[in-house]
């Protein structure tokens, strides 16, 4: 892969951030992190966006120190990315101090899929582009998030498979693995969220609007079948697809503190948590996503 589109922009870059502000990366394949900002809870200046769009369309993954935002107002700092796109389900309701947010909390994980690789809303076809999550409580130890750079993952095929997958399109569905079963207990609630959000058909690789770069569009959660092969056939082809999803090499792993904010791009970042934590830890995550 050419790791010019996945370096750290130096110099332009510098010369936009506000004084006091550094980005570094976090590794070769994805992620960047910002310190030394606070945002005033009023607005960001033109140029600081304009070097945080340019370190998530091309890093994937933006990680800001504690003190960055507050839990009531990291939803207007990440607001400019796009409109706040609202998915929050029966185990994710909104935050008490925040109306944009939506809370992920550990005395939920019985419901939630979280602990799966996936997309952000991978369960629809239209999927919002962006996720800013916002750590409010953090266990002790454990509860880390991992992330991945599945353009990263596209650029590091054998570019004969690589042009074999352009080729191809992929059938996903909310209930590739439970999604709707484990959320929606009661049976109509089930069915209802069948019918509102069926199965849909997809390219297995896509191109991102802004940095032109392709991405292997796969998820474990949401991906039911490759369309158009055998079963084994597909099996295989998404189980290279997933290993290489979740290699050293394409993947960073987030240890949260308390008041640290994650930005990604949820096109092209896959991402899951770590459940290992102990069961009576409180581990509570504030969430928006924003679609363009
Ligand atoms: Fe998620």
């Amino acid at each position: 892969m050419s790791l010019a589109t996945s370096s750290v922009r130096p110099g332009s870059d510098a010369a936009a951030l506000p004084e006091g502000v550094s980005i570094s990366a976090i590794k070769p394949s994805i992620g960047s992190y910002i310190s030394g900002y606070r945002f005033d809870g009023e607005s960001v200046p033109d140029a600081f966006r304009s070097a945080m769009r340019y370190q998530l369309h091309n890093r994937g993954l933006v990680i800001f120190e504690p003190g960055t935002v507050t839990a009531a107002n990291f939803t207007s700092f990440a607001g400019f990315l796009g409109e706040f796109f609202d998915y929050a389900g029966p185990h994710t309701p909104r935050a008490p101090d925040n109306p944009d947010a939506t809370v992920i909390s550990a005395e939920k994980d019985a419901h939630l899929r979280n602990h799966v690789w996936h997309a952000d809303g991978g369960f629809r076809a239209d999927a919002p582009a962006f996720t800013a999550l916002f750590g409010k409580h953090i266990p002790d130890s454990g509860g880390d998030t991992m992330f991945s750079n599945a353009a990263y993952v596209y650029e590091s095929l054998d570019p004969l498979f690589a042009q074999y997958l352009d080729s191809l399109k992929v059938i996903q569905s909310p209930d590739a693995t439970g999604h709707i079963t484990d959320r929606y207990l009661d049976p109509e609630e089930a069915a209802q969220a069948r019918l509102r959000m069926p199965p849909f058909e997809l390219p297995l690789v896509r191109v991102h609007p802004e940095s032109g770069r392709k991405w292997v569009a796969v998820n474990e959660s949401y991906v039911c079948y490759i369309k158009g092969v055998s079963r084994v056939h597909s099996q295989n082809i998404l189980g290279i697809l997933f290993d290489m999803i979740k290699s050293p090499e394409a993947t960073c792993r987030i240890e949260w503190k308390q008041g640290a904010l994650a930005v990604w791009d949820n096109r092209v970042v896959q991402h899951r948590a770590i459940k290992d934590y102990t069961s009576n830890a409180e581990r509570v995550l504030y969430r928006c996503t924003m679609s363009v």
